[in-house]
């Protein structure tokens, strides 16, 4: 297989000539620049997947939701309107259940040929559609175990799945996304959430794989790994125990828990060519809780 060439749609520092540029050396702001590209966030209905996308956009991409909410939160996704229309860029809507595979492979092939359409191909995922569920391990439901990773392993698999195959397919060298967790590397205290840790170390394992499959195609895979956030879910797992959110400030050494925003620049880079030489690997931003003991 011949070596993947080097991505070319970016700009030059002027001191630079033409034939030497490479994402490593290219301006600032291309580095960190999603212009011309389509990027589609699964969970991006609410919560980190819906913050996610105005980074996107914010970084000159076009960007398409995907989620299994019939509608996605309506202020956020009013504001993102308001956002694409003021920088004359792109934003969609898909209703879609990341582990139906015949449904979901239908709505990424018709996102693909509408990105070609719109001139800013389809260049990577944001996968950051995920579940939770806090039960002792002695008394967890199989069932229940099994819905957790099907959704945050298997619906994974397939949002890269797709997305790499999109890519080789149009001959992209783009960028896949997985939003992993602290949790796949360490066993969160005061929570008995066997399953979603489990599911989580198994995405940041799923990375290095894919990330050992597809390099020879340019394409990069990386997993980001949050500590706790504010948003839907974790206000979830704080209503069901009210030492929880003592034992979670405990090992934040920044003195206060993740807000969805903490992780935009943290996505932007790894989607951007400027994280070019990066792939298989995992970025924990978790304010210091996996440093803490
Ligand atoms: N909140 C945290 O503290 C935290 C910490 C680490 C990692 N994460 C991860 O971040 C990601 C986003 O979580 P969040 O906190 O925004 O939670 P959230 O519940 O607000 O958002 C998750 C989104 O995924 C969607 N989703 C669930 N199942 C789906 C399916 N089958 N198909 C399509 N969409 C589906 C939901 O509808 C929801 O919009 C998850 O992968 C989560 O595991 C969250």
């Amino acid at each position: 297989m011949a070596p993947a060439a080097i991505v070319s749609d970016i700009s030059l520092p002027a001191s630079i000539p033409e034939s030497k540029v490479t994402p490593a050396n290219a301006s600032h702001a291309a580095k960190f620049s999603l212009s011309n590209k389509t990027i589609v966030i699964t969970g991006g209905g609410r919560g980190l997947g819906i913050t996610l996308a105005s980074a996107v956009l914010e970084a000159g991409g076009n960007v398409v939701c995907l989620d299994v909410l019939p509608e996605p939160s309506k202020k956020e996704y009013a504001a993102l309107q308001q956002t694409a229309t003021e920088s004359g860029l792109l934003v969609s809507y898909r209703n879609c259940d990341i582990t139906d595979e015949i449904r979901f492979e239908e709505v990424m092939k018709n996102i693909a040929a509408e990105a070609a359409s719109t001139g800013a191909p389809f260049y990577g995922a944001i996968a950051c559609a995920g579940i939770q569920q806090k039960i002792p391990a002695v008394d967890y439901p199989a069932a229940d175990f099994e819905r957790i990773l099907k959704v945050n392993v298997t619906g994974t698999f397939l949002t890269a799945k797709y997305a790499a195959k999109i890519m080789i397919e149009s001959g992209v060298q783009g960028s896949i996304v997985m939003i992993a967790s602290m949790s796949g590397q360490i066993a969160n205290r005061g929570l008995t959430c066997s399953a979603y840790n489990t599911s989580k170390a198994a995405v940041q394992q799923m990375c290095r794989s894919f990330a050992q499959e597809w390099g020879q195609y340019g394409i990069r895979v990386n997993t980001l790994s949050p500590g706790y956030i504010r948003t839907a879910m974790l206000d979830g797992l704080l209503a069901t125990d009210s030492t929880l959110s003592d034992i979670f400030m405990a090992g934040a050494m920044l003195n206060r828990l993740g807000a969805p925003d903490d992780f935009k620049a943290p996505a932007v880079f790894l989607l951007a060519p400027g994280s070019s030489f990066m792939t298989g690997a995992d970025l924990r931003v978790d304010g210091g809780h996996c440093a803490s003991a």
